[in-house]
Formats: structure tokens, C-alpha cells, sequence
């Protein structure tokens, strides 16, 4: 009998390890994100995971150890744009609107002013924020802006897609529609293929609902103390179904 095919590794961190001055932050980290997975990244403030998303997206080398992407070594590495990143804080740009914005990466390619406005304006739709396309970041709310920020880091049409945090600031309403959404277009992908995303979060409920594999971060060095596979947790998963929320309870017991 044959294994059933697996994803092939998107992202692949061998031995990865990250020093402030004298401090170790992250120390020899191995971690492997399938592609068309959900990964989330949990553990203590101040354990490195922003750090580690860092080194994921191509911003920040390690001191040590290596990342592939798609099988190729980082510093190799040429088509950094199919990484979206949405950082902790939503970074807008303040004196662009919100279409502005959303379309602000695809100014660096090929695509004509219409059709960035076209797509921003979908992806706006997208995130439930119709209608705001000529607002200014100050005009709206900190949950607006971060759905902003998720709009203009799918405006890309990624591969990956890293998220820190990326719901902490909104009502846990807007946080569960932004669940739905989010897999959604996760399972739609580009060109049909799912996209990978790993985001951060401090909150299990989230990390159930999201994920297939939850990695736990131990501090102190930042080093990887756990993963869990989520894979079979039937989807889609709603916090108060008794799977899930005894998923949630293991979890938050081991934090
Ligand atoms: N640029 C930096 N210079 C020095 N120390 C840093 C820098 N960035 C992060 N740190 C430190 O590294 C540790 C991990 O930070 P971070 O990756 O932000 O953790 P987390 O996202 O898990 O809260 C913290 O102690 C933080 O103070
Ligand atoms: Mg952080």
C-alpha cells in the first residue's frame, strides 16, 4: 500500500537560530510548512514568534540554520512577493485611502490602475468593508484596519500568507466572520490551489478553528516544545462543539 501524496514542503526551516546582542531568541528551530496547510504558531510572550515570521518572510536572516522556499534556499530565493506578510500592527499608510492601500502591492507589478482599483475594491468586499474604498485609515476603527490590512496582503494573490496576530483587535463577532472568510479564500487559493497561510495567535479557540497543525513555541530560548495535528478535526468547526472545545481545553492546559 502507498502513502497517501503529500503537500510538498512550501517553507522549510533547518536548525534555525536567532541572537539579540547575547541573547538567544530562537534556538535551532526545525519546522516544515506543507503547502495549502493552516499553521498555527502559539506560546508565550515574548517567545519569538513574530521573530520567527520575521525569518520567514525573507525580512530578518537567521544567525544560523537555513530556510527553503519551494526547495530553494532563501538567499537564492527571487520571487519574495508570493509571501504576503500581515504584520502585528496594521501599518497603513496614512495619507493613502483605503483603496490606496489595499492596492499598494500591486503597484509593483505589471497591473494597470483599473484593474488595481478593481481588485482592491473586490477584496475590500471580501473582508466586509464595501463601501469604505474612499475612507481614510483614520476614519476607521482599529477591527477596519486590520481588515484592511488583511485585504491588501490577499490583493497580491499569494502563496503564503503570514498573519501576526491578525484578528486580536477584533470583536469576537467580527473575529468569527473573519474565520469563515479567511478559510474560504484559503480553500479557493490562487489558481485553485489552496493558499498556505501561518499566522500567530495568543488565543486557542482560534488556533483550533484555524488550523490543521498548532506548533507550541517554548520561551527562554524560543525553541518548538509541541505540535499538534489537527488534520482530522472534522471542518467546519464551531468553538462550542464538544471536539473542539476539548481540543481547545488540551491546549490551553499545556500553555
Ligand atoms: N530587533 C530586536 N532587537 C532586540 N531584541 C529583540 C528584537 N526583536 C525582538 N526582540 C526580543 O526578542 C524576543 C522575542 O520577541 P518576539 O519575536 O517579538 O516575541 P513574540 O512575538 O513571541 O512575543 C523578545 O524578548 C524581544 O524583546
Ligand atoms: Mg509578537
Amino acid at each position: 500500500m502507498s502513502a497517501p501524496a503529500l503537500n510538498p514542503p512550501i517553507l522549510t526551516a533547518t536548525g534555525l537560530t536567532k541572537r539579540f546582542g547575547a541573547t538567544t531568541i530562537l534556538d535551532n528551530i526545525d519546522l516544515t510548512v506543507n503547502a495549502g496547510e493552516v499553521l498555527a504558531l502559539v506560546g508565550p510572550s515574548g517567545c519569538g514568534k513574530s521573530t520567527l515570521l520575521n525569518i520567514l518572510s525573507g525580512l530578518v536572516a537567521p544567525d544560523a540554520g537555513q530556510l527553503r522556499v519551494a526547495g530553494v534556499p532563501s538567499a537564492q530565493f527571487r520571487d519574495w512577493r508570493r509571501i504576503a506578510y500581515m504584520f502585528q500592527e496594521d501599518r497603513l499608510l496614512p495619507w493613502r485611502t483605503v483603496r490606496d492601500n489595499v492596492a499598494f502591492g500591486l503597484e509593483a507589478t505589471q497591473t494597470p490602475r483599473a484593474e488595481r482599483d478593481r481588485i482592491a475594491d473586490e477584496m475590500l468586499a471580501l473582508v466586509g468593508l464595501e463601501g469604505r474604498a474612499d475612507a481614510w485609515p483614520h476614519e476607521l476603527s482599529g477591527g477596519m484596519r486590520s481588515r484592511v490590512a488583511l485585504a491588501r496582503s490577499l490583493a497580491v494573490q499569494p502563496d503564503v500568507l503570514l498573519m501576526d496576530e491578525p484578528f486580536s483587535k477584533l470583536d469576537p463577532t467580527t473575529r468569527s466572520q473573519m474565520h469563515e472568510e479567511l478559510l474560504r479564500i484559503q480553500a479557493e487559493g490562487v489558481a485553485s490551489k489552496r493558499m498556505t497561510v501561518v499566522f500567530v495567535t495568543h488565543d486557542m479557540e482560534e488556533a483550533v478553528v484555524l488550523a490543521d497543525r498548532v506548533i507550541r513555541l517554548a520561551a527562554r530560548p524560543g525553541r518548538v516544545a509541541d505540535v499538534v495535528d489537527l488534520a482530522t478535526l472534522a471542518r467546519p468547526r464551531v468553538p462550542t462543539a464538544p471536539v473542539v472545545a476539548e481540543q481547545v481545553r488540551v491546549l490551553r492546559a499545556a500553555a
